[in-house]
């Protein structure tokens, strides 16, 4: 790995695109900080920022962190405009396990962000509407101007969104099938995998890598392994979060344990 070095929070870096820190809660606040950041310029010049969202446990410190800066700082989500990767199909906005609650829950029902301005994909489509709603969602984020910053975690399946294994890179908003360690994973959420969803409906690996910035996410021992494939191994649909190793404008904020296969 080139470029080691060490500062305070930061314990190595590679070419700037990979950060790792020893504290969980300081790495999030450095992605709310860059979030908060584009905010703010976009709302100095008159404009909206535009900015993709990801589920999942390792996010939460991030929407704790921009709920904080929201009551402390008064930072103002007037000029935001959100889409989220993925949702689960078939589920009710109303459920419990839904992404449409979780995100609520984190962060939309503490801010001051517009209602209108949040999408994420909607899981109560009847099958033969699904596509046409697809498209419709990849056109609106190109008619906001595209994505100033999509934030991402990883699946242990290397899955980014819901790209499961096989995803294309050319691929866009679709319906998918869940990969069974997906499900097993979720399983806890839903009181047992037999409730999980088959399947979801996710931006594709396309619509994450034209965002202007991707910044993924992995926080814990049980993504040492995948992130050492994703980040070290060959490009390839087996591991879809490889595709990110052909942007020049991703980073990955790992902790240490995140990053402890990574070769040094
Ligand atoms: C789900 C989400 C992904 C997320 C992944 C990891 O599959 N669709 O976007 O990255 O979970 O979740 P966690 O952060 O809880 O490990």
């Amino acid at each position: 790995m080139k470029d080691l070095f060490k500062t305070q929070d930061i314990t190595y870096k590679r070419e700037d695109a990979i950060k790792v820190y020893s504290d969980k809660d300081v790495a999030s606040a450095y992605v709310a900080e860059r979030i908060a950041k584009i905010i703010k310029h976009k709302q100095q010049i008159g404009e909206r920022a535009i900015i993709g969202l990801a589920t999942g446990s390792t996010p939460k410190g991030v929407y704790r962190e921009l709920v904080r800066m929201h009551k402390d700082e008064g930072l103002s989500f007037k000029n935001v405009v959100t889409f989220n990767l993925d949702e689960y199909y078939p589920i009710l906005p109303v459920d419990d396990q839904s992404y449409m609650s979780f995100m609520k829950s984190n962060l939309f029902n503490h801010i001051d962000i517009d209602h209108c301005h949040v999408h994420i994909p909607d899981g109560t489509l009847s099958l033969e509407g699904i596509q046409a709603y697809c498209d419709l969602y990849e056109q609106k984020i190109v008619d906001f101007g595209g994505l100033d910053i999509q934030l991402l975690g990883i699946g242990r399946t290397g899955h980014i969104g819901f790209n499961e294994p096989g995803a294309i890179l050319e691929s866009k908003t679709r319906l998918v099938t869940l990969n069974d360690i997906t499900r097993e994973d979720a399983k806890d959420d839903f009181g047992g995998k037999e409730k999980v969803p088959t399947q979801a409906i996710t931006m594709g690996v396309q619509t994450i890598t034209q965002a202007k910035e991707v910044i993924l996410m992995a926080l814990s021992q049980r993504k040492a392994e995948i992130i050492k494939l994703a980040l070290e191994g060959e490009i390839t649909t087996d591991i879809p979060a490889t595709f990110l190793q052909k942007l020049r404008h991703v980073e990955y904020i790992l902790d240490s344990e995140a990053a402890s296969l990574l070769s040094r």
